[in-house]
């Protein structure tokens, strides 16, 4: 986000960033929220998981919130579903570094329960600030709670999943989150088939990479 350059969230703005270049933008962000209490998973947290990768990313994928390892590491997707998101996302052509990974929620919730409702509304404007810096061309929203959230909507993955979505300027996708994989991988071969929808849309989009 350039200084000349509107935010594209109303809500973005709430703690204005000394705008430089994504990568400098990113790391003031960082150290802003790393030290949030705004909500009560503060007390609870060893580490604020704010979101790593490209600062440039073309593609920003979205999951709901750190668990244990994402916790004790201040890193996301770094357990088990990270593992996994990480073949996905090399299945289709993509390391991990080329792109950027955030979640809903900075904090893990208390035995990684759903987030609450006043949770995402504190954490939420965060991640749009990050987004707002970025300015990914595609976003992959990892999870009904991701996409729920994100789309502002109320429907079933079913209803989601399988297509372009487009939200506020951004190609969204939206497939299962890595750890309900874990749990039914019957659901694996949808998720293929979305992930490589998302890579057939990248390469018509952005042909040179
Ligand atoms: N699940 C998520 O949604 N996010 C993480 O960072 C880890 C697991």
């Amino acid at each position: 986000m350039t200084t000349t350059q509107a935010s594209l969230f109303d809500n973005a703005t709430a703690q204005p960033v000394q705008q430089t270049s994504p990568a400098a933008d990113l790391d003031a962000l960082g150290k802003i929220v790393r030290e949030c209490r705004k909500c009560r998973l503060a007390e609870l947290r060893k580490n604020v998981v704010f979101g790593e990768g490209n600062p440039k990313a073309r593609v920003f994928v979205i999951g709901e919130a750190p668990g244990a390892d994402e916790d004790a590491q201040g890193r996301p997707f770094v357990g088990r579903s990270g593992q996994l998101l990480d073949k996905i996302l090399f299945a289709i052509g993509f390391e991990r570094k080329e792109v950027y990974i955030g979640n809903i929620i900075k904090c893990r919730p208390p035995e990684n329960r759903n987030p609450l409702a006043d949770e995402i509304d504190c954490c939420k404007p965060w991640l749009m600030q990050q987004l707002d810096i970025i300015r990914p061309d595609i976003i992959l929203l990892l999870g009904r709670v991701a996409a729920n959230t994100i789309l502002g909507n109320t429907l079933s993955m079913s209803a989601m999943r399988g297509k372009l979505i487009r939200w506020n300027g951004f190609d969204c996708f939206v497939t299962y989150h890595p750890a309900a994989l874990l749990r039914n991988p019957n659901w694996k071969r949808l998720c293929w088939e979305d992930v490589q929808q998302l890579r057939a849309h990248y390469d018509t989009i952005c042909p040179n990479g």
